[in-house]
């Protein structure tokens, strides 16, 4: 069993659902919780043991729900807190567990706190949970530090008063203060406000970087991808301050019975230090997305395998949750992704619109299949994203009049953003938005989804969706609670292969011409075998003479 207790999400897989992209019941082109629960049943087929819901709460929608205008609502776009119910329970019935995300780093501007904040006087209470300061230069007219923005720009925006105020993401997403008792005390109502509802966890959003270092003179950011200190000394990511916060909420989780879980999504240029914040006295699970940064190419894979194993048993101990991710609502799909040489960054590339370089998508697929069998026979937990299970691709060409992204505005049209990975779900062949709902999504699906839809797939051999049904159904009877990976010798140097405690394998080919199968029973494959192991393609196998275990 790699379900039972308390402890299931340490071996869980994760379905990741972008509600507004998911499923349309009531015909607004806008994915809502009355349209997931409807088609509950395809996530139960599929075999996924959990749900995590990107933010559904009242937004202006200025970073795709990532604003939160009210943290204890439901947008009314998306439905009403009688539909999270509904939606709670439904899931649950259906042996799903859910998980929600909180965003505790920022508000919308739209927040009653910040609506406050702004018709307050600089100085006053109210200001306090945000963090205003005034400029630098003659008149305050310079902002009061070089700290840019993740999507673009300055992080600080002026007022007509003459303050700034600091955002991290878009303008319309102000930085909380986290040196603030009311904005710890609210939160953490907020966290018992959904587990009483029966959430059973939390996704915690940007949760390097609530605390921050104010002190004046305010010091410059190191580079947040490559240099950051391996201190915590950096003004605003990853600081020692965190890990309280952080704790303060286990006990909070822990009240509950059953424990309610958490991960954090935490960018940390290395593994180790975000494998703190998956201790177990604090958020027990964080996201390790080295796979999802990884060309196709076998010894940076095995090497990242190699890293995150070891970084979390030394920083988070045995009892720390491993986990791995292909894809998300942030990056390219990796149907897409990994179709790119080495070296050529996911981001511009969909900015080029899929022109530079263009992609074979047929590769793309053939090697995201691959990669999924490999990440799903590691272990630990395992997020998807949906419509990976589809084999969707990136939609790098979206025209610029329809693209969401704060990211492309604030830019000045630099980078695209994240649109593409965000188009609605095609459900059917044929309907105005294929099965999405009865009108048109809010971004265009291209043409070439209808041939991907799970009703083009379904019950189809060979399709990738049958594909993820077999591998979650296999994996349930051969994960194990040990974390123990063996590289296994393969005469070929493209091969990657690797073996389980229990003798489960898994042998991916990175490369183009088909090579020896590994000996045992062959228990999966993402591409017809032939008896070799074809290019860019992965077998799960099993030893000969040592049985699945629980
Ligand atoms: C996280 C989310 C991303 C969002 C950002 C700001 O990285 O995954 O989608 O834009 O936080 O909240
Ligand atoms: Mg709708």
């Amino acid at each position: 069993m790699t379900q039972a207790g308390t402890e299931w999400w340490r071996t869980a897989v994760v379905y990741q659902v972008y509600p507004r992209s998911f499923a349309d019941a009531d015909g607004d082109g806008i994915g809502d919780l009355p349209g997931l629960t409807a088609r509950l049943p395809h996530l139960a087929a599929l075999g996924v043991d959990a749900l995590w819901l990107t933010p559904f709460y009242p937004s202006p929608l200025a970073d795709g729900g990532y604003d939160v205008a009210d943290y204890r609502d439901v947008d009314p776009r998306l439905g009403t807190l009688a539909d999270a119910d509904a939606l709670i329970a439904a899931a649950h019935a259906a042996g799903l567990r859910l998980i929600i995300d909180i965003v505790p780093n920022h508000t919308s501007d739209r927040h009653a706190w910040f609506v406050e904040a702004l018709a307050a006087a600089p100085g006053s209470r109210p200001r306090q949970r945000y963090h205003f300061r005034d400029g630098t230069g003659p008149d305050g007219a310079e902002p009061p530090s070089d700290w840019v923005s993740h999507f673009g720009g300055s992080a600080w925006e002026r007022l007509p008063d003459g303050q700034w105020y600091l955002h991290l993401f878009a303008r319309e997403q102000p930085d909380l203060n986290w040196d603030d008792d009311e904005v710890r005390e609210a939160f953490e109502g907020t966290l018992r406000f959904w587990a009483d509802r029966g959430v059973d966890g939390f996704r915690i959003d940007v949760a390097h970087a609530l605390v921050k270092d104010m002190t004046e003179p305010l010091r410059s950011q190191t580079t947040l991808d490559t240099a950051l200190p391996l201190d915590g000394s950096d003004p605003l990511y990853d600081r020692d301050g965190l890990h309280e916060i952080y704790r303060s909420w286990r006990r909070v989780f822990d009240a509950y019975d059953p424990p309610r879980m958490a991960v954090a999504e935490t960018w940390t240029p290395t593994s180790f230090r975000n494998y703190l914040y998956a201790r177990p006295d604090e958020l027990g699970q964080v996201f390790d997305f080295a796979l999802s940064k990884a060309p196709w190419d076998r010894d940076t894979v095995a090497d990242v395998i190699r890293t995150s194993l070891a970084d979390q048993f030394e920083y988070a101990g045995t009892e720390g949750g491993l986990t791995w991710v292909l894809s998300s609502h942030d990056v390219p799909r990796h149907a897409s992704r990994l179709a790119l040489p080495a070296g050529v960054d996911p981001m511009a590339w969909v900015t080029s619109g899929d022109t530079d370089p263009t992609i074979d998508r047929a590769a793309g697929l053939r090697r995201a299949r691959a990669a999924t069998l490999l990440m799903l026979a590691m272990p630990g937990s395992a997020y998807l994203y949906q419509g990976e299970e589809l084999g969707l691709f990136e939609v790098a060409d979206l025209p610029a009049e329809v693209l969401q992204d704060p990211i492309w505005e604030r830019t000045g049209h630099a980078l695209k953003g994240r649109d593409g990975c965000r188009v609605p779900l095609p459900w059917s062949r044929t309907g105005p938005s294929l099965g999405f709902g009865a009108a048109a999504g809010w971004l265009p699906q291209p043409p070439a989804f209808a041939d991907l839809s799970v009703e083009a797939q379904d019950g189809v051999e060979g399709s990738t969706l049958e594909l993820y049904r077999a591998a979650l159904r296999l994996r349930r009877t051969l994960q194990t609670h040990d974390n123990e990976v063996t590289t296994v010798a393969h005469p070929d140097p493209q091969v990657l292969h690797l073996r389980r405690s229990n003798g489960w394998e898994c042998a991916v080919n990175f490369g183009t011409t088909p090579t020896a199968l590994p000996a045992g029973e062959v228990l999966l494959a993402s591409a017809p075998l032939d008896g070799a192991l074809p290019g860019e393609s992965a077998v799960w196998s099993r030893t000969t003479g040592i049985s699945a275990s629980d």
